[in-house]
């Protein structure tokens, strides 16, 4: 089935957005501005220990994302790897096309236009591309982009540099709950813990002011780390209201998601967000998920848990959260 591409559509100089793209007016960028004034934290890394833990830890509790900066991976291999990623989206479509992704084979990896069902049948502003990383077993390089050709070899030191950064939020996240460092690492499968890749391409929008880029969602996997441009566009539910995340060169903008929340039994919280899109200009991100494997079974770890602090979420596999997830299905 063909189909169609924000991208193609975007390049026609429309000067009116189709309708399928224009939201409810309760959900409109326009409608529902963020408030003024107001930042996530920025954590530096190479802050003494104890500090860290306790500012990470508060920030994961109290927003449920926070900036990192300091964090030893070179602003040169993020450079290449929004300069791969941006060359492959400028590719000819039909080169594009031969990794187009087929979900209905509850497979994502590949170029992909849509990830989530929504109810009033909304399309989201955005084309994506998304594989595997890690653990190698699961890693399929059919799936990954041939061009550009340096594309393999920067992905995959971004992936060994991205894994030992991982790590290190994990075991703070850890300590900040008063479990031993790897206690997180360890429920998220150990060896068998996935990292995955989506960049997110939202091309100029004609009315980004009707129009989401991604709508309101947590993600789903553990923790996000990602790196945008600098096209200003990430919100985040915080105190009944939409806060945006500004742009901080180099500085990785760091997610926790439902699978943290709920190993946490809540007191990490998955962040609500949105993006908005640019009228000019293309945004584009690179979100990797952090993931348990599919059979890993998911609950509040048990010394967080006790008579008085009873557990929040049930406990189930990985692939029943996701299935009910995509299937808008209670947990
Ligand atoms: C996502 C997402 C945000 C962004 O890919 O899940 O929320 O800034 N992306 O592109
Ligand atoms: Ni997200």
């Amino acid at each position: 089935m063909d189909v169609e591409r924000i991208q193609c559509l975007a390049s026609g100089l429309l000067k009116e957005l189709p309708a399928q793209f224009i939201r409810p007016a309760d959900e409109r960028p326009e409608n529902t501005k963020a408030v003024e004034g107001v930042t996530v934290p920025v954590i530096s890394l190479s802050l003494p220990h104890d500090i860290l833990v306790k500012q990470v830890a508060e920030a994961a509790s109290d927003w449920g994302i926070f900036l990192i900066t300091d964090h030893g991976i070179s602003p040169t291999l993020i450079s290449q790897l929004q300069e791969v990623g941006q060359q492959f989206f400028s590719l000819p479509q039909k080169e594009k096309e031969a990794y187009a992704n087929d979900p209905s084979t509850g497979s994502f990896e590949g170029y992909g236009t849509k990830m989530t069902k929504n109810v009033q049948q909304k399309v989201e502003w955005i084309d994506y591309y998304f594989h595997m990383m890690t653990p190698p077993s699961k890693v399929n390089y059919d799936m990954w982009p041939k061009n550009p050709p340096s594309y393999r070899e920067v992905t995959e030191e971004y992936t060994k540099q991205l894994l030992s950064l991982t790590d290190k939020v994990l075991e703070l996240l850890s300590e900040g709950l008063g479990l031993e460092k790897k206690a997180l690492r360890s429920s998220l499968g150990d060896e068998n813990m996935e990292m995955e890749m989506k960049i997110n391409m939202y091309p100029p929008c004609p009315q980004p002011e009707l129009a989401l880029g991604v709508e309101p969602h947590t993600d789903m996997a553990a923790l996000t780390l990602l790196i945008p441009n600098d096209v200003p566009g990430l919100q985040v539910w915080s105190q009944d209201r939409w806060v945006a995340v500004d742009y901080l060169q180099n500085a990785f903008f760091v997610h926790i998601g439902d699978q943290l929340e709920v190993l946490s039994n809540g007191k990490y919280k998955g962040v609500l967000h949105r993006t908005l899109v640019n009228k000019e200009r293309m945004r584009m991100s690179w979100a990797v998920f952090v993931a348990p494997p599919h059979e890993a079974v998911i609950g509040p770890l048990p010394p967080l848990v006790n008579q008085g602090n009873p557990p929040k979420f049930s406990t189930k596999t990985y692939a029943e959260y996701r299935h009910r997830k995509f299937n808008k299905l209670p947990q």
